[in-house]
């Protein structure tokens, strides 16, 4: 079973990635929505909460664990994986988009957008810093040596996403003034650091223009996961394969039902738990 866990319904664009290319897999959600928004904790909460979270998941069964959360990922994936040291595996969304971006960008000119938490933590770009020379390969002659990286937090799109605000014109407006330094800075790759933006990216792709490339975190994280298991094959078998899934959800069931059916793209139901 692959555990999958976000501060609500966000994660649920992960999982339909995973569920898209692993139909097979057992999968078990938890939306910790009586927490939610992890955008806006201090780092020691947010450790303290993933740990929480993992603690259940493993206790369930799950062998492998991912962090669907952008804000977690960012700010409380090393800290997990260092006190589980791989037993279960635990892996976030930030390395796979980074990845992705490093090997899309031509001219080597990287924005990211994310919640505050995330912006704050600057994790998006030590990531990028770690794996540039690896992974970036100018595409062409005016491409710069090294990789520009623009970062800006968009506080108000998880709460009007939430609010099934997805084509109003108060979306449209806050989406072009966010997106207007990246665009300024002639960004040719935007990362889309949080779980809740892919159900934007049409307006997104709109705004940015046929000369960027937008990147999922969700989809990069997906995608990524064939290569670690060929690294892996242990943990491939050790993950259970008859298309179950399970939902849970640390507070209201109505409105993560509501909301993580607009999220999935097919209903779900969840369980209220305590954990
Ligand atoms: N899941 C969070 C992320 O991807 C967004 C929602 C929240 O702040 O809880 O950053």
């Amino acid at each position: 079973m692959i555990g999958i866990f976000d501060s609500g319904f966000g994660g649920l664009t992960v999982m339909k990635e995973y569920l898209k290319k692993y139909p097979d897999f057992d999968y078990m959600y938890l939306g910790d929505q009586a927490n939610m928004p992890y955008g806006s904790h201090s780092k020691e909460r947010l450790n303290k909460l993933v740990v929480q979270n993992i603690e259940f998941l493993v206790k369930k069964g799950c062998k492998m664990i991912i962090v669907a959360c952008n804000t977690a990922s960012a700010d409380a994936l090393r800290h997990v994986q260092q006190i589980y040291k791989g037993n279960p595996t635990i892996l976030g969304v930030l390395v796979p988009a980074v990845e992705n971006a490093l090997d899309k960008t031509r001219f080597g000119n990287i924005g990211v957008i994310g919640t505050r938490g995330t912006i704050n933590s600057n994790a998006y770009e030590r990531e990028i810093r770690k794996y540039e020379k690896d992974l970036y390969k100018p595409k062409d002659k005016r491409a710069n040596k090294e990789v520009k990286f623009y970062q800006q937090s968009c506080p108000l799109l998880v709460p009007l996403t939430e609010e099934g605000m997805i084509k109003s014109t108060v979306t449209r407006m806050m989406l072009k003034k966010y997106l207007r330094p990246l665009k300024n800075a002639h960004i040719d790759t935007l990362i889309l650091g949080c779980t809740h933006y892919p159900l934007l990216q049409k307006e997104i792709d709109r705004i940015m223009g046929k000369n960027c490339k937008v990147i999922s975190s969700a989809m990069s994280a997906a995608d990524a996961i064939g290569d670690y298991f060929e690294r892996h094959p242990d943990v491939l078998k050790s993950i259970s394969k008859n298309s179950k899934r399970i939902y849970y959800t640390t507070d209201c069931p109505e409105r993560f039902e509501d909301l993580g059916s607009r999220f999935l793209g097919e209903r779900v139901e969840g369980e209220k738990v305590e954990i």
